[in-house]
C-alpha cells in the first residue's frame, strides 16, 4: 500500500447539488453529553469522518456502548465506571479534551491527555482550567495529562479571558449537573454552541442564552436520554460556497443554514460571487474574475478562521490585493507556502497573510499543512490549470466526509490514488 493523495485536474466548473452533512464540531461537542446519562441517547446527523470515529473508540474505551450507522449514533453511558480515556487516542484529537468537562459531571474525576487537533498555533487550555476551578474541581497537569477532581460542583460565574469555544463547551457540560446556577460571561456564541445547549436542554437541563455573551445554566442533578440532531456543518457548507466561487459555476447546497455563512456570503458578494439564499439552501454562481478583499478573522458572528484558508485559495485569483489577518490562532498560515508552489503571489507577516491576485494557479505537488489548510489546496486544485496533487489526505479525512465524491458529483476531476 503506497501513499494515499488526492489528484486534481482543475479547470472544470461545478453544477448541481450537494447535500451537507452534520457538523464535525458540533457532533464533537453534543456526543460527550451523552455521558451525563445512563439512559440511551440517539443523536442524528452525526457525521462520518475520523475525529468521529475516535470519540467513538474514546466512549467505547470507557465501558460505554455506541453505534455509528448511517449518521445516526446511539450512545449508552451506563457502563462507564472509573475508566479514563487513553492518552493515545485523546492525543489525536481536539475534540477529546471535551471528555473533561463530561466525566466531572458524571462522576466528579477525569484524567484526560492534553488534546492534539490541528498544529494552528499554541492552543491553550488555561480557560477551561480556570473555570472548572471556579466550579469547585481540584485541577492538576503533569507531563502525561490534566487531572480534575470535585467532591461536588457548585455552580458560579466563570469570566472568559476570550470567548474560547473548547473552554465554553467543557464549561456548559461540567456546570449542567453542578449544585446552583452558574453564568459563563464571555462565552462563545458558535453555532454548535447553541447546538449543546438545545442537546443539554433536551437532556432535561436548564441553559439559556447559549448564542449570546452569558450563558446561565441552572444545575440538576438528573439527566435523562433524548434524540437529538445535530446540526448542519457550517465549515462544510463554506468550503462548497467557496470551491464553486473559485472553480466557477453554479451549485445548490442544501441543508445548510445559511445565517451560520453569513460573514462569507458577504464577503463572496465583494468578491463578484452571487449567493442566493432560501430556508435551508444556499446558490452559488460564479463566473469570471473575481475582486480581491480584506478578511480578518473573528469568533461568531465574525468571519471564522476555519474557513479562512479555503478562502485564501479563492484569493489567489482574485484582483488586486487581499489581506487576511488571523486573529485567533497565531500560525494558521502554513498553507500558504503550498498556494505558492502552484503560482500565488502570497507572503505572510507574522498573522497577516498578503496575497496579490494573478491570472491562474497552475497544478502542483502539493501538502495538505492541516485540516482546513487541506480543503484549500483542494479548492486551489479545482482552480488551477493542469494537475495538482494533495499529500497528506488523513488531514482532510478528519473533517470532510466522501469530500472526493461529493465535489465529483457536482463535476470536479478529482480522485484518490496511490502512489
Ligand atoms: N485559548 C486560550 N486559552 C484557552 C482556550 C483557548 O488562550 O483556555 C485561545 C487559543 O489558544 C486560541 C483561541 O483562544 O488562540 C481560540 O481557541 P478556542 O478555544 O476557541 O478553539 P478550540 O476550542 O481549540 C475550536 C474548533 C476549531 C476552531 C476554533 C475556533 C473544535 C474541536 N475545534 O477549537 O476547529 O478553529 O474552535 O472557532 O471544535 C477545525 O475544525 O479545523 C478547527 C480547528
Amino acid at each position: 500500500m503506497g501513499v494515499e493523495k488526492i489528484r486534481v485536474i482543475g479547470g472544470r466548473p461545478l453544477r448541481g447539488e450537494v447535500n451537507i452533512y452534520g457538523g464535525k464540531n458540533a457532533a464533537l461537542a453534543v456526543i460527550p453529553a451523552a455521558l451525563l446519562t445512563d439512559d440511551v441517547c440517539v443523536i442524528e446527523n452525526v457525521p462520518n469522518m475520523d475525529d468521529i470515529r475516535i470519540i467513538k473508540l474514546m466512549l467505547q474505551e470507557l465501558g460505554a456502548d455506541v453505534v455509528l450507522k448511517d449518521n445516526v449514533m446511539t450512545v449508552c453511558a451506563a457502563g462507564v465506571r472509573d475508566k479514563q480515556p487513553s492518552a493515545q487516542l485523546a492525543k489525536m484529537i481536539r475534540g477529546s479534551f471535551y471528555f473533561l468537562g463530561a466525566l466531572l459531571g458524571r462522576r466528579g474525576y477525569a484524567s484526560v491527555a492534553m488534546p492534539g487537533g490541528c498544529k494552528i498555533g499554541e492552543r491553550k487550555i488555561d480557560q477551561h482550567v480556570k473555570g472548572f476551578e471556579a466550579l469547585g474541581a481540584v485541577v492538576q497537569e503533569d507531563a502525561e495529562a490534566v487531572h480534575a477532581r470535585a467532591d461536588k460542583l457548585v455552580g458560579t460565574e466563570i469570566y472568559l479571558d476570550m470567548p474560547s469555544v473548547g473552554a465554553t463547551v467543557n464549561l456548559m457540560l461540567a456546570a449542567a449537573t453542578a449544585q446552583g446556577n452558574t453564568e459563563i460571561i464571555n462565552a462563545a456564541k458558535e453555532p454548535h454552541i447553541v447546538d449543546l445547549a438545545n442537546m443539554l436542554n433536551s437532556m432535561g437541563a436548564r441553559v439559556r442564552g447559549a448564542g449570546t455573551d452569558i450563558i446561565r445554566i441552572r444545575g440538576t442533578n438528573h439527566l435523562h436520554g433524548c434524540n437529538y440532531s445535530v446540526i448542519p456543518d457550517q465549515i462544510e457548507t463554506g468550503t462548497y460556497m467557496i470551491a464553486a466561487a473559485g472553480a466557477g459555476g453554479d451549485i445548490t447546497i442544501h441543508g445548510a443554514i445559511p445565517v451560520h455563512l453569513d460573514a462569507l456570503s458577504a464577503k463572496l458578494l465583494e468578491m463578484g460571487v452571487r449567493v442566493y439564499e432560501g430556508d435551508d439552501m444556499i446558490r452559488v454562481v460564479s463566473q469570471g474574475r473575481l475582486r480581491a478583499v480584506s478578511v480578518q478573522t473573528m469568533p461568531y458572528p465574525g468571519f471564522p478562521t476555519d474557513l479562512q484558508q479555503p478562502l485564501s485559495a479563492l484569493l489567489t485569483t482574485a484582483q488586486g490585493v487581499s489581506e487576511i489577518n488571523e486573529t485567533i490562532f497565531d500560525n494558521r498560515h502554513c498553507h500558504i507556502a503550498e498556494l505558492i508552489k502552484m503560482g500565488a503571489n502570497a507572503t505572510v507577516q507574522g498573522r497577516v497573510a498578503t496575497i496579490t491576485g494573478v491570472e491562474s494557479l497552475h497544478g502542483a505537488d502539493v501538502v495538505a499543512t492541516d485540516l482546513r489548510a487541506g480543503a484549500a489546496m483542494v479548492i486551489a486544485g479545482l482552480m488551477a490549470k493542469g494537475e495538482t496533487t494533495i499529500g497528506n489526505v488523513h488531514y482532510i479525512d478528519r473533517g470532510y466526509e466522501r469530500f472526493e465524491e461529493k465535489l465529483r458529483a457536482l463535476g470536479a476531476d478529482i480522485c484518490r490514488i496511490h502512489e
